[in-house]
């Protein structure tokens, strides 16, 4: 192979050196211009693609890489392993926005912020996709569309409207509380780095006992929290509409990066049994003077992205997205969201959004997830493509198996479809099938079809395969066990004394 040909002379996409970018080729110095000219295409046609959709929610923010540092010992909490020792370092990315606005509005809005880190940790990335309160306005995932067209425009006039709002929050008494933050000064922060984080969910830790506790994160800005007043926000909205980007990315720049300490409260699942409240609601906190904060460590933002587009703007973070020791809790809007995330980004980002460089896992991923548009990662080579197989080496590790969730009569766990209860008789219904439904020739040209498609079957394992799949036959009916083990010029002999043996 050649070397790499790198240059700095104008190209089209596919590398072709192109000799002229401002003149479009015509006929004559007057004339109509060549459809030739392909560059004029590509560049008219790449514009017209540049624009993505913006997120449905949290549309403007702005975003710069870091380091979580840990700087106390929680391992009796969790074994998570970006938390199990003091000094470890985890790179991480962090996001901050307003939510109602579209990607062109201003940063000073009365509005909630968010506040996303993705920790890329080696047990994968773990996203807490937070706002900048610790309590959120609905506690029902159901109402989170109603709730968010409130804060958009008016299907009619096109414009924000209060009365929506109002209207809303009034019929949804549950709201008052983040509603009071939303109105304080604490709902104009002076831009991103004077604001605290919250995970604002109730989570789990679970250490290496298997023994599990609620959780909450909270980040600290150890900047100090600092607020506009209504007026100065609405006076920075006319001076800069882009104060909050302005302020995070000069201060990264000038080498002043922010910090945020992160600290947890830590409940038993006794105590959840006995507290006053709903823990896992989230229009609640947990009482300080019940549960303290314990410090974890400290996340420092130091590094602007190179590109906003492609590290802010497609950056996709999930609730979904936990570690080892990190899980969720029953909270019903955190696992609404679970769902909600991974499906937002496949629609703006596309199935294999895993693979933009901001998202992707920096360890190791296995699966048997192949293909789609815009699959660039090599796409696993030549590795199988499905599971069970005879060939990869890729484990179920049960070491990572999460501890069972006790809800009082009913107990949340993964149950084998396979057991007694699950269902454990794969033969009856297709005996039946064979026997009692098919004719004669059905029966005759299932066998033949079957040979002819197992027949297919070669390598390496061919044997092991064919054994297998026999076996299965010979439970479901003898015959046409038979048959096709004949039809593979197999020796039947052998095969059942396999089948015995695997008894
Ligand atoms: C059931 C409730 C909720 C649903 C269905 C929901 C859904 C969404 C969706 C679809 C996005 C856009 C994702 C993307 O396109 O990348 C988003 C963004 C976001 N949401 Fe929620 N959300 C909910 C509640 C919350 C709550 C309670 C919080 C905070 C405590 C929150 C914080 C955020 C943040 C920070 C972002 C922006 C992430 C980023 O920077 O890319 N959301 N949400």
């Amino acid at each position: 192979m050649s070397e790499e040909r790198k240059h700095n002379k104008l190209s089209t996409a596919s590398g072709r050196i192109y000799v002229e970018n401002d003149n479009t080729k015509s006929v004559g110095p007057r004339g109509p211009i060549l459809l030739e000219d392909y560059i004029l295409h590509e560049k008219m046609a790449h514009f017209n693609r540049e624009r993505i959709p913006e997120r449905v929610v949290h549309a403007k923010g702005s975003g710069a890489f870091g380091t979580f540092t840990v700087t106390n010992d929680i391992s009796k909490y969790t074994k998570a392993k970006l938390f199990n020792k003091v000094g470890k370092k985890t790179k991480v990315f962090a996001r901050f926005s307003t939510v109602g606005g579209e990607k062109g509005s201003a940063d000073t809005e009365r509005d909630p912020r968010g506040f996303a880190v993705k920790f890329y940790t080696e047990d994968g990335n773990w996203d807490l996709v937070g706002n900048n309160t610790p309590i959120f306005f609905i506690k029902d995932p159901k109402k989170f569309s109603d709730f968010i067209h409130t804060q958009k425009r008016d299907p009619y006039t096109n414009m924000k409207s209060p009365t929506m709002m109002w209207d809303f929050w009034s019929l949804m008494p549950e709201s008052l509380h983040q509603v009071l933050i939303l109105m304080s000064d604490r709902g104009t922060p002076k831009g991103f780095r004077h604001m605290n984080g919250y995970g604002s969910h109730t989570f789990s830790l679970i250490n290496d006992k298997n023994e599990k506790v609620w959780v909450k994160f909270h980040f600290k800005t150890a900047q100090g929290v600092q607020n506009f007043t209504d007026e100065e926000a609405a006076e920075m909205k006319s001076k800069d509409m882009d104060f909050s980007q302005r302020d995070l990315l000069e201060a990264i720049e000038n080498g002043n990066f922010p910090k945020w300490n992160l600290k947890i409260q830590v409940m038993s699942l006794e105590e959840a049994k006995k507290v006053d409240f709903n823990p896992f609601d989230l229009t609640k906190v947990w009482p300080h003077a019940d549960f303290p904060l314990i410090d974890v460590g400290e996340m420092e933002l130091n590094k602007n992205p190179d590109n906003y587009f492609q590290d802010v703007e497609q950056a996709a973070f999930a609730p979904a997205h936990i570690v080892d020791g990190v899980s969720y809790s029953p909270d019903k809007m955190l696992q609404g969201r679970i769902l909600s995330y991974p499906d937002a980004h496949r629609y703006r980002l596309g199935a294999n959004y895993e693979q933009i460089p901001v998202n992707r896992c920096p360890f190791a991923v296995n699966n048997y997830e192949r293909d789609g548009f815009m699959r660039v990662d090599g796409n696993q080579g030549s590795k199988p493509n499905y599971f069970p197989n005879s060939f990869d080496d890729i484990e179920i590790d049960n070491s990572y198996k999460e501890p069972s969730d006790d809800l009082g009569d009913h107990i949340a766990d993964w149950y084998d479809r396979n057991s007694k209860v699950g269902g454990n008789d794969h033969y009856s219904q297709p005996r039946a099938l064979f026997r009692d439904v098919m004719s004669k020739e059905e029966q005759d040209n299932t066998i033949k079809n079957t040979i002819g498609a197992m027949s297919g079957i070669s390598g390496p394992k061919k044997d092991e395969i064919i054994n297998r799949q026999l076996c299965h036959w010979f439970r479901m009916d003898e015959e046409f066990g038979a048959r096709v083990a004949e039809g593979l010029g197999v020796n039947v002999n052998a095969v059942m004394a396999a089948m015995n043996g695997a008894h």
